[in-house]
């Protein structure tokens, strides 16, 4: 029943933002508060040191973005924390969506000057359909902001979910002083200090109605913030813990992340409000986080993540039992039995080994190419499968051959890896050996594809786009499916399991096919895998 012991602390959860909303400094401030980190790099130095905490991929130095998840973990006031970080990018990526289906919740960052926008949207929108609690967190409250009011009205007409401040800002407009705790009724104010933001800071706290923070606020704060709590108080939401279990009522807070204030209130908040890790759907029923039988699932998959080591590690999310290093686990999509001999935990560009972990936990686990995304490790005699990943019809289509005839083992080598990691989808057109076909959700996937080609197996590649935006898996007419009538401007593909399907331009093209060919299915996703619908903007 160890389990059931170890699994209570864990709080395993994404952040979800836009870009330049701030989360890579409220990720790097967490570990500071967490003890993860002793200096935060808010100075100078920031940008390399915030790429030494959260970005594997050179690209991602290059365009200050980033394009792949990492995960971190500490320990703070008895809980086990495991965030994973999910890419900044604007273009929505599959490798985002496979990450929050590892979070048991996700905490949104929102630009008080900006409010929610695109990206936000969309990956509120998936969180949304888990039905994982979302927390909010408001971010930049030291410079010029939005009305807080305005803020919560915004979430809930735009996201169409129920907001609660737990806290509320004092002193705003480039006055931030702290924050209000509703339910304690006391104000927290934050000591300025020349650290910029790379120490914990002190603050105080006391009751609003105290005269020295009256004082201390002076009279027009104190009064508007008197005033905010009234209002919040008469015309708000109630809390109800069921509707945050439930992603119906979001825990809003207010801080910034740069200059520290407000971070510890969240963090210590959020961890006592968000889930312990839930149950999983699997063939044999929901799997409970306090079963003692070992599971897990694969939800990343990432090679070359250090130049030096030039190793493949698949990330496990435990679902139920206890992981001991050395383990034997049987990988149920290969019915083969695994050791898991040398399991990594990661910290920034450190890894360390695993003894044990528990459901929520994630680790990493050196995959020789046996695993992909969605696989299920378990007990061995034990035989269960975790729900498939989604797979996101591919909208974008290009034709890709090496520039270099004499390297072709190699951009085989690549491609095959790069369509295990789920980085990009792979088709071949029948005759063409040179060439394959690639899709992908969003063109950044194109970028990185060239660039990890180039970086980890020394091939340039061409490129040409192709015009389609539809790929459709064709069933029903057997393999024989070049002789669909009425599609001469689509293209006929076979996927890496060769089955085939055909790219077209549009919904227009699409209907014309189907009309054409009244005994053939013309699917989303291929034959035996859930189709997923893209968030769409
Ligand atoms: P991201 O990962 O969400 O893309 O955002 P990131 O943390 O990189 O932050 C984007 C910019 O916003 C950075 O400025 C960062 O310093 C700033 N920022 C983050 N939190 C706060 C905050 O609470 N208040 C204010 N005023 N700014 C904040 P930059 O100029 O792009 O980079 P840098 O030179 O500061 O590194």
């Amino acid at each position: 029943m160890e389990a059931i012991i170890e699994t209570n602390p864990r709080r395993t959860f994404a952040i979800i933002s836009h870009p330049d909303a701030g989360k890579t400094t409220l990720t790097e401030k967490l570990l500071l508060y967490g003890g993860a980190i002793h200096l935060a790099g808010s100075v100078k130095s920031r940008k390399a040191q915030k790429h030494a905490v959260s970005d594997w991929m050179e690209i991602e130095k290059q365009r200050g973005i980033s394009v792949t998840s990492s995960v971190l973990q500490f320990d703070y006031q008895g809980y086990r924390v495991n965030i994973l970080d999910t890419p900044g990018h604007q273009d929505f990526s599959e490798d985002t969506y496979r990450t929050l289906l590892a979070a048991d919740s996700a905490v949104m960052l929102i630009d008080a000057a900006k409010g929610v926008e695109e990206q936000t949207k969309k990956l509120f929108r998936v969180c949304k359909e888990r039905h994982i609690p979302i927390f909010t967190f408001v971010n930049k409250l030291d410079r010029f902001g939005r009305n807080p009011f305005e803020l919560m009205e915004e979430i809930e007409k735009v996201l169409g979910i129920r907001a609660y401040p737990m806290n509320w800002p004092v002193g705003v407009d480039g006055n931030y002083q702290g924050v209000y705790n509703r339910q304690l009724a006391q104000v927290e104010l934050f000591a300025k200090d020349d650290s910029h933001g790379q120490r914990a800071l002190p603050s105080t706290t006391g009751s609003v109605a105290d005269p020295v923070f009256r004082q201390a606020l002076g009279e027009a704060v104190h009064h508007a913030l008197c005033e905010d709590i009234a209002l919040l108080d008469l015309a708000g939401d109630q809390f109800e813990y069921d509707k945050v279990a439930r992603g119906e009522l979001t825990p809003m807070f207010f801080g910034s992340a740069m200059t520290n204030f407000g971070v510890q209130p969240f963090l210590e908040e959020f961890l006592r409000l968000a889930p312990p890790p839930a149950p999983h759907r699997s063939s044999a029923g929901f799997v409970s986080p306090d079963s003692d039988v070992f599971s897990a699932f694969v939800f990343k998959i990432q090679a070359n993540m250090n130049p030096a080591h030039r190793d493949r590690i698949a990330f496990i999310r435990i679902c139920s039992g206890k992981f001991a290093r050395g383990m034997s686990v049987y990988h149920v999509q290969s019915g083969k039995q695994v050791k898991l001999t040398q399991p990594q935990q990661f910290l920034a560009q450190e890894r360390t080994l695993v003894e044990e972990a528990f459901p929520g936990d994630i680790i990493g686990l050196f995959d020789p190419g046996i695993f992909s995304i969605g696989d299920t490790l378990c007990q061995p005699g034990q035989e269960i499968r975790f729900e498939d990943f989604p797979v996101f019809p591919p909208e974008q289509f290009a034709r890709v051959q090496a520039k270099d005839t004499m390297k072709r083992k190699q951009f085989v080598k690549g491609m095959a890896q790069l369509t295990q990691e789920g980085a990009i989808q792979v088709f071949r057109q029948p005759n063409a050996v040179e060439s394959f076909v690639v899709g992908v959700v969003g063109s950044l996937q194109f970028e990185v594809l060239q660039y990890r080609l180039k970086q980890e197996y020394g091939v340039d590649i061409l490129m040409h786009p192709l015009p389609y935006g539809l790929a459709r898996w064709v069933t029903g007419q057997g393999p024989n499916a070049p002789a669909l009538k009425g599609m001469d401007n689509g293209m006929v593909l076979e996927d890496v399991k060769g089955r085939p399907l055909v790219l077209v331009a549009n919904e227009w093209q699409l209907k014309w096919g189907r009309d054409n060919n009244p005994g053939v299915a013309f699917l989303a996703a291929p034959p035996n895998g859930p189709a997923a619908e893209r968030p769409s903007a």
